[in-house]
């Protein structure tokens, strides 16, 4: 099973309805669960929703707290038309009640603070931008832009604070509201016009499917180049890393047929400070090895599907079995999903940092 160390249970110390249909959920932190819950700001935590059919579901929400303002970590859930998860927490969570997380994850987080940054979000999609812009603002110097869309004034999460922001930070942020109700739904000719001024800026995208698709459109018609746009994309994990979390042991490979193939590989990595040298048999995915010898490295769907898992190949090969969330930039920088990867070369180095 997972290591219990990847499983904090969290106190619920508030929860704040930000709009009719979207929830805030204030964890209250022990001081050692505030060192496993360090996280970088538009990072993700996986929640544990139980379920009558099948003891429970896991789910992703985005920390919209930020690690810089001293306020208690918190998540945002909006409930999804005819979805399971969402209902559940925002009918049943209250102040007392204990969920079971996995530490933060993913990788839709500014390299520096300080660069100026395009925040593009529609809907529940704010939640990690929230995170961002709250954290530059604190923590950075560059200038932030945030489009977001909306289906009506009722429906904007942290609208209040969004404002309250935009007037204490009257030279930094700048705040461009769209709703559909007044302007319709927003066409790729319409943001590449709104996102015109600010193409030297480092882009975040997060939203509902055709909000993203249409706002990269609009970046890269503008000659953004993809390696400056990020994308959080948000889906329903498939697979339950609470209840089936086994590991998988790592195969050792016999070396009986003498052959290359059955040769382990060698790979260094480097996580939480520390570096590790592990024999690495070559049919075995690296996130199963690095838990199975021990190591508390990230993950929450093991699935491709989430990003938790992102590390960084600093030397060497690895082939990804299945991968759904990370972009051809994002691989061409070296980044690759732990819970998909085999070794392609003898030797390989990984970075976690
Ligand atoms: C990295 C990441 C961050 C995220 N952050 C946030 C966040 O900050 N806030 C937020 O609100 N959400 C966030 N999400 C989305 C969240 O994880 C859930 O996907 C969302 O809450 C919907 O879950 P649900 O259980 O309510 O819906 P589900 O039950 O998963 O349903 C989702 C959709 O699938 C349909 N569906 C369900 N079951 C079936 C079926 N058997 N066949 C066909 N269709 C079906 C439903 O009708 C619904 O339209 C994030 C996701 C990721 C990956
Ligand atoms: S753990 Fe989700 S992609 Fe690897």
């Amino acid at each position: 099973m997972i290591p219990v160390s990847n499983i904090l249970r969290l106190r619920v110390a508030e929860v704040i309805e930000e709009t009719a249909d979207a929830h805030s959920i204030v964890f209250d932190l022990t001081p050692e669960q505030r060192a496993a819950l360090a996280y970088r700001p538009g990072q993700f935590l996986t929640l544990r929703v139980p379920s009558e059919q099948c003891g429970s579901v896991a789910r992703c929400y985005s920390l919209s707290s930020s690690p810089f303002t001293g306020d208690a970590p918190q998540v945002t859930v909006k409930r999804t038309d005819g979805g399971y998860a969402s209902h559940w927490i925002c009918d049943n969570v209250r102040p007392g009640s204990e969920i079971e997380v996995l530490a933060p994850s993913g990788v839709f987080s500014p390299a520096s603070l300080d660069t100026d940054l395009l925040l593009v979000a529609a809907g529940s999609g704010i939640t990690p931008v929230m995170s961002i812009v709250k954290s530059a603002l604190a923590q950075g110097s560059g200038q932030v832009v945030l489009v977001y869309a909306n289906r009506d004034e009722r429906s904007v999460i942290f609208g209040h604070d969004l404002r309250a922001l935009a007037e204490k930070h009257p030279d930094r942020l700048t705040l461009i509201h769209w709703l559909e109700s007044v302007q319709g739904l927003p066409s790729t000719e319409q943001l590449r016009t709104l996102l015109r001024p600010f193409t030297g800026h480092e882009a975040f995208v997060c939203g509902p499917p055709p909000f993203m698709t249409a706002a990269t459109t609009a970046l890269k018609a503008l000659d953004v180049p993809r390696s400056r746009i990020r994308r959080e994309k948000f889906v329903s994990l498939g697979g339950n890393p609470f209840e089936t979390a086994t590991i998988t042991p790592a195969k050792e490979d016999t070396g009986s047929a003498g052959g290359h193939e059955e040769q382990p590989a060698t790979v260094r990595v480097e996580l939480d400070g520390e570096r590790h040298e592990l024999a690495w048999p070559r049919r075995s995915k690296l996130l199963d090895l690095l838990l199975e010898r021990g190591l508390d490295a990230p993950f929450s769907c093991r699935e491709g599907q989430c990003s938790a898992c992102a590390c960084r190949i600093t030397s060497g090969e690895v082939k990804m079995l299945h991968n759904e969330v990370l972009e051809a930039e994002d691989i061409d920088e070296g980044i690759v999903l732990a819970c998909q990867s085999v070794p392609l070369t003898d030797e390989v180095s990984v970075s976690y940092e």
